[in-house]
């Protein structure tokens, strides 16, 4: 594979390459969690600060890392102007800790105070963001990793947790432009960013040794963007997807799709020699870029292994796919060839009717969103079978709060376990879990202009 590393668009040449570490904090040092406005250097130097909504004044914000089984317990304070909420995305968790404001809590006011604390069932690359005007709020930097480790550890020389985040800044001023609720991210792809970064940095770089194995845990935190992301001078596996390990390591070869809110973990050794640079590179469209780059500094005590094992399982309950509740989601809406779908509810009679209400978005012929009745009452232990058709003209990434699925495979066989699903255009996908955490749960596009703009309804098991 021959790349061309290019510089990212609205970048002036000739920028050093910047180095940032993750800012992490443990687990037990701190049981506060600040959301606040600050300014922070997210351009390059010779632009200057950008004002930006963080846990603890941070973009991303602290890390949260325990160990499998551990409690997390976190006091949420809310500085920022706004009310906010924090959900825990991918964490088979407590209902009334799931963040969702809403449907599970109520907002928290400036000023006020929220206490999470819940139990991390599952070892696995997770994160949280705010769950309130989440289109916002997590476009202004209000996301960072949960890491939950496994309780043995695994075979590799280090770890790395990389956030992947576009954000939409105007060279000008250095500002996140303040164009949250336009119509058009509402009614198309959704917020896509103009400004790439990795950990906060957007030529993010660290030093690596040959044969050194790392695992990287990477996070995709845009609002809209579909990463499309594939290695060079490194060797790599897939270890699991949004948390969940994968019964066999799947080799890289070709691109690694990450929608939003999606994770995926990697194994990876450094094959580059010394002198030569690795690169996690980001595909858009044709051009390539460097969304990480691996210096190698020499050589690694340890000579090249064997191909890495699976990680171990998470313990979960198999859909019986034999004696399901059959669902359907069908999605319509949006721009270029999907508005008469979503009117036909008869909500919206015509095209002004969705711009005043700001829905651009049908779920099985209706604006879809946490006020109205569910797409379906469960009991508890039940299997769901569900079939999402995407009847637009744009990719959407659903998301599921609380428990995990299959996807299905073609074949009808159970695949990969996830909670966050990608349908391009014109996809069919159907998802199989067992309804077996009670609560109300969301299930929403995260292109996140999109989940608030009709795409967006819930499930309750009782
Ligand atoms: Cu990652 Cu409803 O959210
Ligand atoms: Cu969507």
């Amino acid at each position: 594979m021959t790349l061309n590393l290019s510089r990212r668009k609205f970048l002036a040449t000739g920028a050093a390459l910047a180095t940032l570490g993750t800012g992490r904090t443990w687990a037990g040092a701190t049981s506060d969690l600040h959301t606040r406005v600050a300014d922070v250097q997210l351009l390059p130097e010779k632009y200057g600060q950008t004002r930006i909504w963080g846990f603890d004044g941070m973009a991303p914000g602290p890390e949260i890392r325990v160990v499998q089984g551990a409690r997390v317990q976190r006091r949420l304070i809310n500085d920022l102007p706004n009310a906010t909420s924090t959900h825990w995305h991918g964490i088979r968790i407590d209902n009334a800790m799931d963040g969702v404001a809403g449907l599970t809590q109520d907002a928290i006011a400036p000023g006020s105070t929220f206490q999470y604390d819940f139990v991390a069932p599952d070892a696995g690359t997770y994160w949280y963001h705010a769950h309130n005007r989440s289109f916002e709020q997590v476009a202004r930097g209000l996301h960072g990793a949960l890491i939950v480790e496994e309780p043995e550890p695994i075979d590799i020389d280090r770890e790395e947790v990389l956030i992947l985040d576009d954000w939409l800044v105007d060279p000008e001023t250095a500002q996140i432009a303040d164009t949250f609720g336009a119509m058009h991210d509402f009614s198309h792809a959704g917020r896509l960013g103009n400004y790439i970064t990795t950990n906060g940095a957007y030529n993010l770089s660290m030093p690596v040794k040959r044969h050194e194995r790392l695992r990287v845990r990477m996070i995709n935190a845009a609002n809209a963007r579909v990463f499309q992301l594939a290695l060079d001078g490194l060797e790599g596996w897939i270890v699991a997807l949004d948390g969940m390990p994968l019964a066999q390591p799947r080799p890289i070869d070709g691109n690694i799709v990450l929608a939003p809110a999606q994770r995926v973990d990697l194994i990876v050794d450094v094959i580059a020699e010394t002198g030569d640079t690795g690169h996690i590179v980001q595909i858009d469209r044709t051009e390539s870029f460097s969304q990480v780059a691996f210096e190698v500094t020499g050589d690694a005590t340890r000579a090249r292994r064997d191909a890495p094992r699976a990680l171990p399982p998470n313990v979960h309950a198999m859909p019986d796919l034999a004696d399901a509740t059959n669902l359907e989601l069908l999605m319509e809406g949006g721009a270029m060839g999907g508005m008469r779908g979503a009117m036909m509810g008869g909500q919206m009679s015509s095209m002004r009717d969705m711009m005043q209400s700001g829905n651009f978005w049908a779920f099985n012929g209706a604006v879809g969103g946490m006020d109205g009745a569910p797409l379906a009452a469960l009991s508890r232990g039940e299997t769901v079978r569900l079939k999402i058709t995407n009847d637009t003209a744009f990719p959407h990434a659903m998301h599921l709060h609380g428990m995990h699925f299959h996807e299905i495979a073609p074949d009808g066989s159970l695949g990969a376990l996830r909670d966050t699903t990608l349908l391009n255009r014109g996809e069919v996908r159907d998802i199989a879990f067992v309804a077996d955490n009670p609560g109300k749960w969301l299930l929403h596009c995260h292109m996140l202009s999109h989940a608030a703009s009709g795409m967006m309804t819930w499930i309750d098991v009782a």
